[in-house]
């Protein structure tokens, strides 16, 4: 069977992650675990900087797509900042001791407490996304006599041609303020808010984006627009080009960070730092889940495996029909059939996979799904109060824990008896 994910191959008919037997994982950690490869990661990393050596840039690497101690210790390592979309982020970003000056904020709900959180922290700038943000945002710097530094964050209207629940720059999105208002808008930010500094432009797209067609497209439209504004005198020093480059669960084709980069470097002008905020790109070929099958079950002609992983682990198949690619940690039969495998969780869009076709392997047996390091633990719930399951990292022939499996103890801890 093939594999998609480039550190993952059989030897012997046994699964290896990187240098690591998957089966001692399985034995040692037990099951389900997420494993995620630390060389993969790094690599991962380093094609996006390289891609980008020709400019001053800053790597804000998304942390929503995977927010692990370990992961953004390697991000650290590397030189890289985050983006981040909370206060628990920024807290985790700062527990890991990523520079503050190299975290960015978006999203379109900050709090009084999260807004002050961060400027305490004095990080990069907070991407605003609305008029009542920007002014709410002045008047906590007016009353503390201070200047908080912000980007823009448009939304460029392109269409991105991904899942529409993943979309964020088509037209009338919650995100981003958009492109024919940005003008207007910078003139109120330059003339009532004196407590802004305005030092960028924003932009995000979407996610799982395949093609450089959309990034092209929204890169012109505010690069004509930053151009416009250098003719009335706004010198900027930041660009934010957001993240979205999509990456191969199954057959995708997408582009690799030079190409896109390449691309988009035609219409940056060259005195701006580009930021980037890749997520996906970064961690989710370097991860997968392993599970183990705990039933087999036959309904009229339908075949289930049923594994002791579900939606409160893995949720992207339920929620956005999204596909990853599911083989056998051991290949010990040829027997190959077409299988739905499905958790324990009380739902009908309790799936991990539908119609797989998978040589067969018997109950106690495990399974790899693939390509889950991003958007894989980070969105995991206790539904059914099911426990958090651990996660681990593989470099080259070593594994270790990196956050332990909860127990039913962690369930309750925050009630009050
Ligand atoms: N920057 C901003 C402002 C974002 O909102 C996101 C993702 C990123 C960067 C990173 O995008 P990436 O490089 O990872 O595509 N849960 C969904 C994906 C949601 C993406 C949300 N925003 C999934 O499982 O596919």
């Amino acid at each position: 069977m093939k594999t998609v994910t480039p550190r993952l191959k059989y030897k012997d008919n046994i699964l290896y992650f990187e240098d690591v037997e998957l089966t001692k994982i399985v034995k040692k950690i037990s099951t389900p675990v997420y494993v995620y490869s630390k060389n993969q990661i790094i690599e991962n990393f380093l094609n996006y900087k390289s891609a980008l050596y020709k400019r001053k840039n800053l790597i804000c690497f998304a942390m929503k797509a995977n927010s692990n101690y370990e992961v953004l210790k390697i991000i650290k390592t590397l030189g890289g900042g985050c983006d981040v979309t909370s206060g628990g982020e920024l807290f985790r970003a700062l527990n890991a001791k990523i520079n503050p000056k190299k975290i960015v904020y978006a999203g379109v709900g900050k709090t009084e407490q999260e807004i002050n959180y961060a400027f305490k922290n004095e990080i990069l700038m907070f991407n605003i996304e609305s008029k009542d943000e920007v002014e709410f945002l002045n008047n906590i710097a007016k009353n503390k006599n201070k200047k908080i530094n912000i980007a823009i964050r448009i939304n460029p209207e392109v269409n991105t041609h991904t899942i529409s629940h993943i979309s964020t720059g088509e037209e009338g999105t919650k995100f981003g303020i958009p492109l024919y208002e940005v003008k207007d808008f910078v003139r109120f930010v330059l003339n009532e808010c004196k407590n802004l500094n305005l030092i960028g432009l924003h932009y995000h797209i979407g996610s799982q984006i395949c093609t450089v067609t959309p990034f092209v497209e929204a890169t012109k439209k505010v690069c004509n627009l930053i151009n416009e504004l250098i003719s009335i005198g706004i010198k900027l020093k930041y660009l934010d080009i957001g993240g979205g480059l999509g990456i191969r669960y199954k057959d995708e084709e997408p582009p690799t960070p030079h190409k896109l980069i390449n691309e988009l470097l035609k219409y940056i002008p060259q005195y701006l730092t580009i930021i980037c905020e890749p997520g996906r790109y970064i961690v989710g070929n370097a991860g997968i889940l392993i599970t183990k099958v705990l039933y087999h079950k036959k309904v009229k002609n339908k075949n289930f495996l049923i594994v002791d992983t579900s939606m409160t682990d893995l949720i992207r198949p339920a929620f956005y029909g999204a596909y990853h690619n599911i083989i056998p940690l051991k290949l010990n039969s040829n027997n190959f059939k077409k299988f739905d495998i499905v958790g324990p969780v009380c739902e009908t869009s309790d799936f991990l996979g539908k119609n797989m076709l998978i040589s067969d392997v018997v109950n106690g047996e495990y399974l790899v799904i693939e390509t889950t390091g991003a958007y894989g633990f980070v969105m995991s719930s206790n539904y059914n109060s099911r426990l958090r399951i651990s996660e681990v990292m593989v470099d080259k022939d070593k594994f270790y824990l990196i956050r332990k499996r909860e127990s039913y103890k962690n369930l309750i801890s925050g009630e009050i008896f």
